[in-house]
């Protein structure tokens, strides 16, 4: 049965629509059975929308606490019979309340190669920090900010003649690939945490196999469809 997930977005939702799009494929099997935003102008509304998904609002300024703000996120996504959640561009810190409930079935995405560059400018900080190399990064999450198991990550070039805007996007390319595919392996049950170590259950490849000089690096590999 396809899993169903609850996806918190912010923003423009393109990891959303691109999650989406592995689904519509056939390569993820889950079912979106809600999109909260605490943004009413969040753009990943409408895509859900279009896709005759439920979406809900929680606007985190009614909220005196972020406790009251977790309990409401909780019973949203609880009510919508979501599994498991998704974070895609979601700009709230989930406390404890909400992340005990859902142990190990909770990720997020972060546009840069964790530890590094944790935060709200994950890809703007490397930029500026001129890096050679960054990337994205899917993990769990845990109640640490940008901090639980990783379950994937993928390495692009920098340049010194990038901007914050430029990394971002190429960034952002990746984060469209390997985020569907680590939603794909969770909903298959193929992902077991071990302390801080994701094991991957029947990878299929490992890097090594990786042609030499390729334009990015993803461990571990991406699958047919992704
Ligand atoms: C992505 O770069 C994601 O990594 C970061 O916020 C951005 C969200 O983009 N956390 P979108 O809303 O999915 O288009």
């Amino acid at each position: 049965m396809p899993l169903p997930l609850a996806v918190l977005i912010s923003g423009s939702g393109s990891n959303l629509q691109s999650i989406l799009d592995r689904i519509a494929s056939g390569a993820v099997d889950a079912r979106i059975v809600l999109v909260v935003s605490n943004d009413p102008g969040a753009y990943g509304l409408t895509r859900a929308a279009e896709r005759g998904i439920a979406t809900q609002v929680i606007a985190h300024g009614l909220f005196s606490s972020r406790d009251e703000y977790d309990q409401a996120l909780l019973d949203a996504v609880t009510a919508a019979g979501a599994r498991a959640v998704v974070l895609a561009g979601f700009m709230r810190i989930l406390g404890p309340r909400f992340v005990r409930s859902f142990p190990q079935r909770i990720l997020n995405i972060h546009p840069a190669l964790l530890p590094s560059f944790a935060g709200t400018h994950g890809a703007r900080d490397a930029a500026a920090y001129g890096v050679k190399l960054s990337g994205c990064t899917v993990h769990f999450v845990d109640e640490e900010m940008d901090h639980g198991p990783v379950v994937i990550q993928a390495a692009v070039a920098a340049e010194a003649s990038d901007t914050a805007e430029t990394l971002a996007a190429r960034i952002l390319a990746l984060e469209h690939r390997i985020y569907p595919q680590a939603v794909a392996w969770l909903a298959a049950g193929r992902l077991r945490v071990e302390g801080r170590k994701v094991h991957l259950a029947q990878a299929r490849a490992t890097l090594a196999e990786a042609p030499p000089g390729a334009a990015y690096l993803v461990n571990p590999p991406l699958e047919q469809g992704f």
